[in-house]
């Protein structure tokens, strides 16, 4: 199984690198990984321009898109990181999530369309406590993309660290996390 993670936080060492760091330990040797930092890559914002529609189900922007977009569609398991910002996933991740846009349908029967099998999971890391809503309105939304896309979500996972390194001292919630990345 190919498993594509990532990272959407700007925080190098922060606490959803240490998340995906654990659930990737946690995943057994018959998953091929790759792990990327979207802060590493270019994505200008969706303009609701329609030209990827026209054009294969790549985005026409000069940036690294279609280079994302691609290793979404080819991933049979994608697991998105984000520290909560304002209630919500961070820029960063948005930005990709986003340009899902340019294949969500298959109408043309020919262009690659993210409309197939696939599973993904869900990391979200805040400062606030479990009990704050802004854990569920981010698992909310990964679950109506999932209806919308038809893939199943097969990990959602919150975490509570505020500082760069509380999950790192957390030893306790690392091995939870890597754990549950062992049944997948
Ligand atoms: C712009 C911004 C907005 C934030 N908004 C929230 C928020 O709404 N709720 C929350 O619990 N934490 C919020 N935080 C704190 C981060 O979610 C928290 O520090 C998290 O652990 C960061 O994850 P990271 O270390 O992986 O970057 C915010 C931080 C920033 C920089």
């Amino acid at each position: 199984m190919n498993v594509l993670i990532l990272n959407g936080s700007p925080r190098r060492n922060g606490n959803t690198s240490h998340a995906l760091r654990a659930i990737e330990d946690g995943l057994s040797p018959r998953h091929t990984v790759e792990s990327l930092n979207v802060y590493d890559f270019t994505f200008r914002p969706c303009r609701n321009c329609d030209a990827c529609k026209r054009n294969g189900g790549n985005c026409i922007q000069v940036d690294d898109t279609v280079k994302i977009i691609e290793k979404v569609t080819a991933a049979d398991l994608v697991i998105f990181g984000s520290p909560v910002y304002w209630w919500g996933i961070s820029a960063q991740l948005k930005d990709v999530v986003d340009k899902f846009y340019s294949r969500d349908d298959a109408s043309d029967g020919k262009s690659p369309t993210l409309r197939t099998k696939k599973k993904i999971g869900i990391v979200a890391c805040g400062a606030d406590s479990l009990s704050n809503p802004e854990y569920k309105l981010i698992s909310d939304q990964f679950h109506c993309i999932a209806e919308f896309l038809g893939w199943e979500v097969v990990l959602d996972e919150s975490v509570c660290a505020a500082a760069a390194d509380d999950l790192a001292k957390d030893a306790a919630r690392l091995a939870a996390l890597k754990a549950a990345a062992e049944k997948l």
